[in-house]
């Protein structure tokens, strides 16, 4: 099983050598770390976690030609690898309903999925959650703020993908509905501060913007 965990961090760690989209190893890293905490206080299956944060976005839609091949990718993987059945299937329903997909995706079922759901998205908030947004969005093209832009407040899944928003809109539009969605009290008592923090950082922005300091 340890040799499993090594495979898989030594696998990610060269997928995500060079992302810039706020992806690469150390959020997985960081992911895997607060799977870990939110496992051992939660009783959940700390191996399943810890195998399933490590994996969480290497077959993630993004980084595909599509979901499918992004799942398949993961899976040959996971085939290579010395692990019964059972647990291999519950490593990929753990991964299959992480994602958030503009709050599209089937919600996790077993607390296993929402331990690790959870930590990936404690990792979009808080100081590094407003500078991965930045550089999701610099990568993307968008723009850092548009003062007459508004956020969407309906999306559609491919609106939420491809359509054109703002990194200060994407605090509206995502980040700053996370908190309460989060699935484990765990996760979410977690989730408090860095949530305040992104309300803190929006004041302070807006009062640059505006002149107001
Ligand atoms: P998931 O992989 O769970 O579906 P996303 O890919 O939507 O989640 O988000 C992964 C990270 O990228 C998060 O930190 C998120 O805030 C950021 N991100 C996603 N879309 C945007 C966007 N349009 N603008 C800025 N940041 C984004
Ligand atoms: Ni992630």
């Amino acid at each position: 099983m340890d040799d499993v965990l090594m495979n898989a961090e030594i696998w990610v760690k060269s997928l995500f050598a060079d992302d810039a989209t706020g992806h690469d190893w150390h959020h997985t890293d960081r992911v895997r770390r607060n799977a870990l905490e939110i496992a051992r206080q939660e009783g959940a299956d700390g191996f399943i976690c810890e195998l399933a944060a490590l994996l969480h976005d290497a077959g993630d839609e993004k980084f595909h030609e599509s979901e499918e091949v992004g799942k398949d990718f993961v899976i040959k993987w996971l085939e290579q690898q010395q692990l019964p059945r059972e647990t291999m299937l519950h490593v990929i329903e753990v991964i299959d309903t992480v994602s958030f997909k503009g709050g599209f995706n089937r919600p996790p079922e077993q607390i296993e999925g929402k331990v690790v759901q959870d930590a990936d998205r404690l990792d979009a908030l808080g100081a590094i959650g407003i500078a991965r947004c930045f550089m999701f969005a610099g990568n993307k093209g968008d723009a850092m703020h548009i003062p007459n832009q508004k956020p969407r407040e309906e999306m559609t899944k491919e609106d939420y993908r491809h359509g054109k928003s703002t990194a200060i809109n994407h605090f509206y539009e995502k980040l700053l509905t996370l908190t309460t969605q989060m699935k484990t009290e765990t996760g979410l008592k977690m989730a408090k501060d860095r949530h305040d923090f992104l309300k803190l950082y929006l004041v302070e922005f807006h009062d640059e913007w505006n002149g107001k300091k």
